[in-house]
């Protein structure tokens, strides 16, 4: 592969950019205050998988912040695609960023005229094997996932230092991703990811109300366990109820499902990789092929762009 091929493909507001050239003001508040909102997204063979249903969250989530999009979701696509042509990696790992945008210093979004929209693709780092084939370390942290009622977890904004400092405290424990409870004492979600665990042959996951992020991976994952007649519980869940569990696992969009091997925090306990798990693992996989082939067998371009 060429050097301009593996370069990353970059958007800024309404064009294909250098990565040099993507340059945002130091007065964005997004960047002063962490005003705004994302998605990641990943690309598989070229096809952006779930993509109707991440420009929706993003959609929500702006909403639930008062920006007003620069965008409309088909534009959104079009700019999508664009960025992938110039990134050149058909498995890649895709943001799409919006802020505030540049206003003077001040917290009032009525001083940004214009949002920041921002894209960016490239090469998709492949988690490990190990992830997969042995699991990943899951500790239950201090740091409480933010109430419903401070930022609501399912707006996917641009302020994440609470998951930055719950995943700070996992690191220290040596573990690879941290488990939130929210204020009530209940499990709510990792700093990147959903939680899951099997408990009595029924796959049970933190509930809305708990204050998650309505992971996109996650509802794919129920509604596959659905398909397969798997028992479903959507709930509130304690640590202690969690530590009774026969398997664990965490989901996201670049992740997809990842089996937990070890959990800890108060108590520890060692898991391996349990028959649900690998069912859905293996599910998912064929979900996303079959989505991938869908695609591009239903758009006249190769990433299925129809409109
Ligand atoms: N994060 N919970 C949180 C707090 C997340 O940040 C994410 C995803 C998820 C999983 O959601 P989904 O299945 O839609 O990816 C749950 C992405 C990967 C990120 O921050 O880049």
């Amino acid at each position: 592969m060429s050097r301009t091929a593996e370069k990353p493909g970059v958007y800024l507001n309404d064009r294909v950019v250098a990565l040099e050239e993507a340059r945002v003001s130091v007065l964005d508040h997004g960047f002063l205050y962490g005003d705004g909102v994302y998605e990641t997204m990943r690309v598989y063979d070229g096809v952006v998988f779930m993509m109707e249903e991440h420009l929706a969250r993003l959609e929500r989530s702006a909403s639930l912040i008062g920006l007003r999009l620069p965008k409309s979701a088909r534009q959104m696509k079009l700019s999508i695609f664009e960025t992938l042509e110039a990134c050149g990696h058909r498995d890649a790992y895709l943001r799409v960023t919006v802020s505030r945008g540049e206003g003077p210093i001040g917290l009032d979004p009525a001083l940004c005229p214009r949002p920041t929209f921002f894209i960016f693709a490239d090469r998709l780092r492949h988690p490990s094997r190990g992830n997969y084939e042995e699991g990943v370390r899951l500790a239950i942290v201090n740091t409480r996932r933010n109430l419903r009622e401070a930022l609501d977890p399912q707006i996917k904004s641009l302020n994440f230092l609470n998951n930055i400092l719950a995943g700070m405290e996992a690191r220290k424990m040596g573990a690879d991703e941290a488990l939130m409870l929210n204020a009530g004492g209940q499990a709510a979600e990792g700093t990147i990811s959903n939680f899951f665990f099997v408990k009595g042959g029924a796959l049970c996951t933190p509930s809305a109300g708990c204050g998650i992020l309505m992971g996109i991976t996650r509802d794919v994952v129920l509604e596959l366990a659905r398909r397969l007649d798997i028992k479903v519980i959507e709930g509130e869940f304690g640590a202690a109820e969690i530590f009774e569990a026969q398997e664990v696992f965490i989901t996201s969009t670049i992740r997809e499902v990842v089996p937990v091997r070890l959990l800890e925090g108060g108590a520890a306990k060692n898991f391996s990789v349990g028959p649900v798990t690998k069912l859905l693992m293996s599910e998912y996989r064929k979900e996303v092929y079959s989505y991938v082939e869908n695609t591009k067998a239903a758009g006249p371009s190769i990433w299925g762009f129809t409109e």
